[in-house]
Parts: C-alpha cells; sequence; structure tokens
C-alpha cells in the first residue's frame, strides 16, 4: 500500500470487531513507526500496549469513574472559538444523524460516550506518554514532545491501515489517568498524552460509514512566490 492511500484509507474507527490483533503485527507497526521524527531526535514518547483482561480491567474501572469529573494530565481546551466550534460541532451532529440518536435523546448520548470511554470495544490500545520534566518547564510548557507524539501517533495509525486495522486517536482513553497509573504502573513522572484505540474495524456498524470533511486547501493556504 503506498502512502497516499493508507492517508486516504485511513480515519476513525468507532466500532470494532472483538478479533484480537496478534502482537507481532504490534510490534511491526510500531518498530517502523519509531522513524518518526522528533526535536532534535529526542524521542520523547514511551508507550503502554494494553490487550485482553488488562484492558476490561480499564474498561470496567472508566466505567465506575464515569460520574466523576474527567482530570486529562494534558487539559482540553476551555473554548472552541470559531471557526473551530463549527468545524467541531460538525462532527457530533453527523454522527449523531448516522446513528439515528436525536438531539433529546439523552439515554442514548449517554451510552455512546459511555462507548467512547470503553474504547469503542477495540481489542487493543496503544497509550502514548512523556516525561513530566520535558513537558513542563518551570512555569512555562514546552509544547514540543507533545507535538512529536503527534507525529508519531499518525505513523502508528497509518501503518496500521496496512494491516486492514482500524484507529481512533481518543482523548476520551486518558480522561482519568489515575486509573492507567494504577493499572498499568504509570509513574507520576509520566504525562499521559493520548491513547490509539486499535482493532478490526466493523464495518456493517453504520458509524463507521461517517467520513469527516476537511476545509479546502485554499481556506487554509496562502501561496508566495509561485506567479
Ligand atoms: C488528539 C485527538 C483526540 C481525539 N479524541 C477523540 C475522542 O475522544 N473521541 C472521538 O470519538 N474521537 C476523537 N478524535 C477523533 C477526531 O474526532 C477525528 O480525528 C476527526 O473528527 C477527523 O476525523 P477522521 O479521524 O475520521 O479523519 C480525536 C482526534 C485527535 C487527533
Amino acid at each position: 500500500m503506498d502512502i497516499a492511500e493508507a492517508i486516504n484509507r485511513r480515519k476513525s474507527i468507532r466500532a470494532f470487531k472483538p478479533d484480537t490483533v496478534p502482537q507481532q503485527i504490534l510490534k511491526e507497526i510500531m518498530e517502523l513507526a519509531l522513524r518518526a521524527p522528533s526535536w532534535a531526535n529526542t524521542q520523547p514518547w514511551e508507550f503502554a500496549i494494553v490487550s485482553g483482561r488488562k484492558l476490561e480491567e480499564i474498561r470496567q474501572a472508566y466505567i465506575e469513574k464515569a460520574e466523576e469529573l474527567p482530570n486529562p494530565d494534558l487539559a482540553a481546551p476551555r473554548q472552541f472559538p470559531e471557526p473551530f466550534d463549527t468545524r467541531r460541532r460538525a462532527v457530533g451532529i453527523k454522527l449523531f444523524e448516522i446513528m439515528g440518536i436525536s438531539r433529546e435523546d439523552r439515554e442514548r448520548r449517554r451510552e455512546w460516550q459511555l462507548q467512547g470511554l470503553r474504547l469503542f470495544e477495540a481489542p487493543s490500545v496503544i497509550y502514548i506518554y512523556v516525561d513530566r520534566s520535558f513537558y513542563l518547564q518551570g512555569d512555562s510548557l514546552n509544547v514540543w514532545p507533545v507535538f512529536d507524539c503527534g507525529l508519531i501517533a499518525e505513523n502508528i495509525m497509518l501503518l496500521a491501515t496496512k494491516y486492514a486495522l482500524g484507529t481512533i486517536p481518543e482523548i476520551q482513553a486518558v480522561l482519568y489517568p489515575d486509573v492507567l497509573r494504577r493499572i498499568l504502573g504509570i509513574p507520576d513522572s509520566k504525562l499521559i498524552v493520548l491513547g490509539i484505540a486499535v482493532g478490526y474495524p466493523n464495518w456493517d456498524d453504520p458509524v463507521n460509514q461517517f467520513q469527516s470533511q476537511r476545509e479546502p486547501l485554499d481556506i487554509v493556504t496562502k501561496w508566495h512566490g509561485f506567479d
């Protein structure tokens, strides 16, 4: 599969088959993903890759936490100024439409939220974390390790498509980092950035028909010196 095909195929998957992802495949993906660039080759990323009973334990603990306020290591945006809010809302509106969940149906909306906390039933997840001392520097933030995590996250997700695997990068996966620290033994000196749920997509589930839109290139780009 060439890179353009992988980019075209990748999209966030929100319903998975229960089939296990072989550890060997995850290893192959991760070995190659490590070729991602990073600030001065600092390679700030670390991973916890979880499957089976351990993942069930996390799912269970997350559901028990669901009524508590989330406390992610990296705070969610406080505001979404325009045009970001409109783009963000479009995802929710379309997803609920595809699933036939109405605005008023609070119960099904809540259920859907819980599905996110349950990693959409993916059989495996890759948590990415960084060293706290590299990100928090006195009273300022060094955002670059997190930026670098984004680069390797995309590598992972593109490589997964080669194995017919689906992925979704999920902030929902890291909303309760204390749970992950306890179950996975991740020390306080690490900040948990993101979880990527990985598994074989359930293409029969309508939610996986959702295709997010992009702004046209001309809206987000200015060209200089090409005349
Ligand atoms: C950092 C990050 C966190 C995300 N967290 C969630 C999440 O918690 N739940 C979810 O359903 N989608 C999540 N997404 C997926 C985005 O909604 C998705 O990438 C976006 O709508 C574009 O769609 P696409 O991935 O299908 O191209 C996240 C994406 C990123 C990059």
